[in-house]
């Protein structure tokens, strides 16, 4: 697929900052929506010296959903036409404190789903009406099976994995792409707390696959891939086995 104007939403993220690295290589033009725009600044200053053909960026905390569609319209302004939205941003909740705390757990929904189809929702009817486009999401393997020490992520990064299957199929008719990428752990500071090993990747590593996901036109892209076989193993076990394993 060929990509041009892209969006980036949760810009600063690792992975969304790797990804955006790779696309600058390849002259596209940006625009780059985070929280901190004294860092959106400085990465704007980055890819245009690694090649994008334009930088923009724009403040947005995505908590804020009436904010969401003047965000997306601010886009189409720049751009004329969005080939590719990228929605990166996410938060690693504290499971212990979101099963006891509704308000916790709510403010985890909100950030990792409902922001999600909030503005999916103003991107789809864009690029619905442009009749071109792709959106990749980045979910997670964890929105495959709850897992009783993580299940509040997995709710919402499962939540917005279902959508998006279903959003799939609606906008296949009008010339629109929806690429879910779910990777597995990924050194980067919201897991900096986390003790690392062997199946940890490195932003770069998502990034690369989230480009080739969106070239080839994935539906579902496993970042690395072994966790596509990971997770099959993981949902093959039975419930009454599963709901034994504290992991
Ligand atoms: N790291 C992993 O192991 C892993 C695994 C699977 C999926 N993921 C997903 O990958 C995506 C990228 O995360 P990452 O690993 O690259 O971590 P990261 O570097 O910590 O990025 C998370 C980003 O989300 C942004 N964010 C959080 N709340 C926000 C809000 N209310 N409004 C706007 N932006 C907000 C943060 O903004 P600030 O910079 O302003 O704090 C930060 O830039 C997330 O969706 C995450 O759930 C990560």
């Amino acid at each position: 697929m060929d990509v041009k104007n892209i969006l980036i939403i949760g810009a600063n993220s690792a992975i969304a900052k790797a990804t955006a690295r790779l696309y600058a290589q390849e002259n596209c033009r940006l625009f780059l929506l985070g929280r901190d725009t004294a860092a959106l600044a400085q990465q704007q200053q980055d890819l245009l010296i690694r090649g994008a053909s334009e930088v923009n960026i724009a403040p947005l905390d995505v908590t804020h959903f009436a904010l969401h569609e003047a965000a997306i319209d601010q886009a189409l302004d720049l751009f004329g036409q969005i080939d590719l939205a990228l929605i990166c941003h996410g938060s690693l909740p504290d499971q212990i404190r979101c099963q006891d705390d509704f308000d916790a757990a709510l403010e985890a929904f909100n950030i990792n789903a409902l922001s999600v189809i909030s503005l999916l929702t103003h991107l789809s009817a864009r690029m619905m009406a442009q009749r071109h486009g792709c959106l990749a999401v980045i979910t997670s393997v964890a929105g495959d099976r709850g897992r009783q020490s993580n299940y509040v992520y997995g709710a919402a990064k499962g939540m917005v994995s279902r959508y998006l299957q279903g959003l799939r199929g609606r906008l296949f008719p009008h010339n629109v792409h929806v690429v879910d990428i779910r990777p597995g752990f990924v050194d980067t500071p919201m897991t900096a707390h986390l003790p690392k090993g062997a199946l940890w990747a490195s932003p770069e590593q998502i990034a690369q696959a989230v480009v080739n996901g969106v070239a080839k036109r994935r539906h579902t892209v496993y970042a690395p891939a072994f966790w596509r076989f990971i997770m099959l193993i993981v949902r093959c076990i039975p419930e009454f086995m599963f709901k034994r394993l504290k992991f």
